[in-house]
């Protein structure tokens, strides 16, 4: 009884291999349901064969693989790094590509992966290397035009316009092993393993597997492009992000040139890099200063603005943080931030409301990071702190002042790492002071700045409020009220005109 028992309930669970996946974060489920309960999307689940396993019909009659015998004398293997010959994608990937890893590189349609990865394979294929660009989204001829406005059609890189995994494999099997294999996109990419259609959860790992699995036993390196959801998640296939030793992201503001690629995950390098390019009319431009560009539009003088003294991985980066302070309409008034952290701008508006008297309620506050950088570094609460309050008491900061530090809860500015690295970065762009935290004094050096230390918020906040300017906002400087007793005259002076 017992054994004919389990033997029916194991072949119903053979049947049952068709399923619905989420089609944005790939949880399986019995039943058709119109929300994930796994990431809250609606409408992602798609029926599919949840299994993705090998039919063994297919898997006997794969052919063995060709390889090239080699003589005992010969010349010794090559560094397991490969430098792409772009200073700043080496940068992100820690130092080149390494033998038989997979990178999976994101972003938004138009930001420029293609082009980056054209440039890339053109660079590694000029330097000698067998470099192949696979397209699944572009007819060769297109690849092909934009080569030729990059300059770089003589490059002997290897093209094809290709979505079947299968035949990719075999085709890259054959001659040398390439050193870089640029597969655009995974999303585009079908194997015969599985049933279901290009584009699903499933097809995506599947051809994934089958690629990574290649470049493991080949010790090729292979690129994979995957597309962004609105919401900035690789589309899809976030289970390829686990199964990829290293993922980039492509970032960029639509409207502007800049482009920066950061790592989100590197098993072979760390993840705070970044890598700044320029998009130009002759393909991506390397960036190897990027505070220059972060301040090249600034608006100067003007009240709201605050230069920070950041370092992004091993690089300092300066960048100019906007604040706009203005009174609301609303019953809950705005707090709207780009490339920050919301809650630490929460954060800083309660130490300022709670410990320096500053009166924020009232106010919708926008904060945005020029550039297009993400700020993630805590030591960007004081420039953001200096902004906001320049913004609401209508005072501009100093033009020639960077400032830096974090700000606990209890209001004082505490001290953060590599002071000596920012404060040079400033003094080589012709910065002549820097707001920073009092205990990180003695790590100045021999910087050119003039040091102005703050202990507590408190202190930077009575310093601007003091600043106050004729065209003050009185409504604003009252908010302020605790710290700004020197700005009364300028009041007067609004109130009478
Ligand atoms: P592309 O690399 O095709 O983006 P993705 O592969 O991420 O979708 O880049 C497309 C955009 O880049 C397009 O809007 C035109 C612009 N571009 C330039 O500005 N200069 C160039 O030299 C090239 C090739 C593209
Ligand atoms: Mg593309």
């Amino acid at each position: 009884m017992h054994g004919t028992r389990s033997s029916d309930s194991s072949i119903q669970m053979a049947k049952s291999t068709l399923s619905f996946i989420c089609q944005n974060c790939g949880a399986a489920y019995n039943r058709w349901q119109g929300k994930c309960d796994a990431c809250g999307e609606w409408n992602t689940l798609a029926e599919e064969d949840s299994t993705g396993n090998v039919p063994v019909s297919i898997r006997s009659k794969r052919k063995g693989r060709t390889f090239a015998l080699e003589s005992l004398s010969g010349k010794s293997n090559d560094a397991p790094r490969l430098s792409s010959g772009m200073t700043e994608l080496d940068r992100v990937t820690g130092g080149g590509f390494v033998r038989g890893s997979v990178l999976l590189v994101g972003g938004d349609p138009g930001i420029g992966k293609s082009t980056l990865l054209t440039q890339a394979t053109s660079m590694m294929a000029r330097a000698g290397h067998r470099a192949v660009y696979i397209s699944g989204e572009e007819a060769v001829a297109q690849v092909r035009l934009r080569a030729e406005r990059l300059g770089l059609a003589n490059a002997p890189v290897q093209l094809a316009s290709e979505t079947s995994v299968e035949d990719i494999v075999s085709t890259l099997s054959e001659g040398t092993v390439p050193r870089l294999i640029v597969i655009d996109s995974i999303q585009t990419m079908w194997t015969d393993t599985v049933e279901s259609a290009p584009g699903t959860v499933t097809q995506v790992r599947a051809s994934a597997q089958a690629l990574i699995r290649f470049a493991k036993k080949t010790g090729a390196a292979i690129i994979l492009v995957g597309h962004v959801t609105k919401d900035g998640q690789i589309a899809g296939p976030r289970v390829v992000e686990h199964m990829v030793d290293a993922v980039l992201s492509f970032e960029g503001e639509g409207s502007q040139q800049f482009r920066i690629l950061r790592a989100v995950k590197n098993r072979f390098g760390p993840t705070d890099e970044i890598g700044v390019f320029e998009m130009t009319g002759l393909g991506l431009r390397e960036v190897s200063n990027p505070s220059e560009l972060f301040l090249s539009e600034r608006d100067l003088g003007s009240p709201g603005t605050a230069v920070f003294a950041g370092i992004e991985g091993t690089r300092p980066v300066l960048v100019e943080l906007q604040a706009l302070v203005a009174p609301t309409t609303l019953g809950t008034p705005r707090r709207a931030v780009v490339g920050w952290d919301p809650s630490r701008l929460s954060m800083v508006l309660a130490v300022l409301e709670a410990h320096c008297g500053v009166k924020l309620s009232g106010h919708d506050v926008y904060l945005n990071v020029a550039g297009g950088l993400r700020i993630q570094e805590p030591a960007a609460d004081l420039a953001a702190a200096a902004a906001l309050v320049s913004s609401l008491v209508n005072a501009p900061l100093p033009t020639d002042a960077v400032y830096f530090g974090e700000i606990s809860l209890s209001g004082a500015v505490r001290p953060v790492a590599q002071t000596s690295a920012r404060l040079k970065e400033a003094a080589k762009l012709g910065f002549g002071r820097a707001v920073l935290p009092e205990s990180a004094r003695g790590d100045g050096g021999d910087a050119s700045l003039t040091l102005n230390s703050v202990g507590g918020l408190t202190t930077l906040v009575a310093e601007i409020a003091a600043r106050g300017t004729p065209r003050g906002n009185h409504q604003a400087q009252r908010d302020a009220e605790p710290v700004e007793k020197n700005a009364t005259p300028a009041r007067f002076r609004r109130d009478r005109g």
